[in-house]
Formats: structure tokens, C-alpha cells, sequence
């Protein structure tokens, strides 16, 4: 029988430093009630400290996560991490974070499919536990967005934080764990969501440096449209292939990018917003960090054998939903 991979630990790090939206209205011609009502954020973290990189943040969350379950860094045999913002445009950051840990056993590497990120790489880690070619393994979701986003773009500036959270998959002993994923793709999406230049297509330069190409470019209008789609699709689809319904669902783990496209998500699917995890207005949309920052601020609640469904949508276009019987009482 094949064997499962299920989460058996959870951990989160968050930059102490704060953004509120009173602070972004001195930034840019925007105000609380805008961002409130449009997106549904209140503040998000901001990574201040000198020298810091996305990597420091999910080696943060990778040593508290091995610290929590009692795991010497010495057992990981592969990390993966979701990035959009990995420290440089190589090496990997998952090998870094190894480094930074003191994971000397592993190998490791990258996943970058924007706010999607996480959903693809815990898939990808659990079909190494599946297929029996490692017992443990570390997804990690970091992005230091406030990196590339320019804080002179009202439109983008107020959606994003700063944050990383981290997973540990090992086999399931029974019929918990990660069961099934659907995930889509659209790269005609790219004309939507994409950083302009930085990359091979457009290497810096003093002219791409001088037109502010190395910052996040989002048509929000078009996104929020095929979110709603991918993201109820997608549910839907995982929904009806595993026989769950409002009734037998326990959670519903939306990507964080919109309060709007939550609650269109979750109208869509049918499940009352008291089932969906939500901390958007704490973090704002912290990319890869959603889907492990949200598990970890709800953990205490998640019961052994509750139903979740994590849902994500992002730039690529990247699009999926992943069901897991939760493995554990967080309590
Ligand atoms: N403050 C005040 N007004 C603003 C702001 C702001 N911060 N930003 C935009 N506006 C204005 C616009 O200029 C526009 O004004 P106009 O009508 O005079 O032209 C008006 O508000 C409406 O703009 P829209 O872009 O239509 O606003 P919308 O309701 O669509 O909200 C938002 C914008 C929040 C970006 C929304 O479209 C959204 O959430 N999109 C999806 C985001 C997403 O899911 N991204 C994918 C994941 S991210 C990733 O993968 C990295």
C-alpha cells in the first residue's frame, strides 16, 4: 500500500517590524479605507534588519520547526524551498537554509511558481516520502517581498508582507496526510504578473535600474479574475474527487492575496467563512509564506483526521488545490 506523507510540524517567523496603512498613506496617495475594503489588509511585516535575506527568514522557521518536533538537523534528507525572492539568482535558497541550520544530510533545492510556490513543493516533498526515497523531508515557504516592490505603486505596495513558514513531511502510520493535489498552469498569464527585467531576457542595467523594472508589475484587475477562477476550480475539482462537501470539509486554506477573492472562493466552494483560515490582515499577501503561515497561526485548532483543502493561485499563471487529513493534534 503506498504510504502517505503527512505534516507532522509546523513553524512560522515573522520580522518584528510593522507597515500599517496609516504609514503607507504618507507613502502614496492611498488610504486605510481603500485598502481595507479592496484587499482586506490591515498591516504586514516588514524585514528591516541589516544583512537579512529571505534565506535568514526560512532558516529561521527550519531551525524552530526542528527545535519544535524534536528533530536533529542531521535526519533531513531534502529540503525544498518556495521562493520568489531567494537571495540570488543562484545557488538555491534551499541550500542555504541548510547551511544557515546546520543541515548537513540533505539535499535540497528551489520551487519557484510565485504565490503558488508552497502548494507545488509540499506536493513535490510528499512524493519523495511516498515513493520511499526519503523520510523526512522540510518545505519551506520564504519570500522577502519588500525587495521587490515599489513603494511609489499604490497598486502593489499595500498588498505585500514580509514572512516564511515551514513544514516537516514523514510517512503516515495510517490514513492521514496528503492525499490529493490538482494543480493548472497558464504561462500566457505572465503579460499580468511579472518583474520586467533582472532576469535573461532583460539583465540589469542603469536604464532598467532608472525605470523601476526590478519591482513587482501586477494588472490587478485581470489576476483577481482568473484567481477566482483557478482557485474555485480547483477546489471544486479536489472537492468532488475525494467526496468532500461543505459538511464533511473542516478547512478551507486559502493563498492570502485578496479578502475579496477568499470570500468569492469560499461562496463558490460553498463553505462558510468560519472554516476558511484567514491572517491577511495581519501579514498582508507574504507570497510563499501564506499557506505555512496560516497552518501555523490555526494550528492549535486542527484536530487529528480533520478534512483541509489548501488552495492557491499566483503569477505564472499557477494555480491548485492540495486535500490533507490533518495528522495531528495541534492543541
Ligand atoms: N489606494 C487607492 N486607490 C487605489 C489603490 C490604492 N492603494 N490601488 C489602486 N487604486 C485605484 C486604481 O488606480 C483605480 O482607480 P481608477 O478607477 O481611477 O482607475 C481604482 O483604485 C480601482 O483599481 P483596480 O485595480 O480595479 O482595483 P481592484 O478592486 O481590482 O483592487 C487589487 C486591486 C487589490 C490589486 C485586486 O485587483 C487584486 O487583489 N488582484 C489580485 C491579486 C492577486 O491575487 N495576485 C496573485 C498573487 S500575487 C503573486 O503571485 C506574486
Amino acid at each position: 500500500m503506498l504510504k502517505r506523507a503527512a505534516i507532522t510540524g509546523i513553524m512560522g517567523y515573522l520580522p518584528d517590524d510593522v507597515l500599517t496603512n496609516s504609514e503607507l498613506e504618507k507613502l502614496v496617495d492611498t488610504n486605510d479605507e481603500w485598502i481595507r475594503t479592496r484587499t482586506g489588509i490591515e498591516e504586514r511585516r516588514i524585514l528591516r534588519k541589516k544583512g537579512w535575506a529571505s534565506s535568514d527568514m526560512g532558516a529561521e522557521a527550519v531551525r524552530g520547526l526542528l527545535k519544535k518536533t524534536g528533530t536533529s538537523p542531521d535526519e533531513i534528507d531534502l529540503l525544498i524551498c518556495a521562493t520568489v525572492t531567494a537571495d540570488l539568482i543562484f545557488p538555491d535558497n534551499a541550500n542555504t537554509i541548510c547551511d544557515k541550520a546546520g543541515i548537513h544530510n540533505a539535499f535540497g533545492f528551489d520551487i519557484n511558481a510565485a504565490c503558488s510556490g508552497f502548494l507545488y513543493s509540499l506536493t513535490t516533498g510528499a512524493k519523495f516520502i511516498e515513493s520511499g526515497m526519503c523520510k523526512k523531508v522540510i518545505v519551506v515557504g520564504a519570500d522577502f517581498m519588500s525587495s521587490i516592490i515599489d513603494y511609489t505603486d499604490r497598486a502593489t505596495c499595500v498588498l505585500f508582507g514580509d514572512g516564511a513558514g515551514a513544514v516537516l513531511l514523514e510517512q503516515s502510520e495510517d490514513d492521514t496526510g496528503i492525499i490529493d493535489s490538482s494543480f493548472g498552469g497558464d504561462g500566457s498569464g505572465r503579460a499580468f504578473l511579472h518583474m520586467k527585467a533582472g532576469g535573461s531576457l532583460r539583465p540589469a542595467t542603469v536604464e532598467t535600474v532608472m525605470n523601476r523594472e526590478h519591482f513587482v508589475y501586477q494588472e490587478g484587475r485581470s489576476v483577481f479574475k482568473y484567481a477566482v477562477r483557478g482557485m474555485a476550480e480547483s477546489i471544486g475539482l479536489v472537492m468532488n474527487r475525494n467526496n468532500l462537501t461543505a459538511d464533511n470539509l473542516n478547512w478551507v486554506v486559502p493563498h492570502q492575496a485578496n479578502l475579496r477573492i477568499i470570500n468569492s472562493v469560499a461562496s463558490l466552494a460553498g463553505v462558510p467563512m468560519d472554516r476558511v483560515m484567514i491572517n491577511i490582515h495581519k501579514y498582508g499577501n507574504t507570497t510563499s509564506g501564506t499557506l505555512p503561515l496560516c497552518l501555523w497561526d490555526y494550528e492549535s485548532q486542527l484536530k487529528k483526521g480533520d478534512n483541509l483543502i489548501l488552495v492557491a493561485f499566483g503569477g505564472g499563471f499557477t494555480w491548485g488545490a492540495t486535500y490533507i487529513k490533518w495528522a495531528y493534534n495541534g492543541s
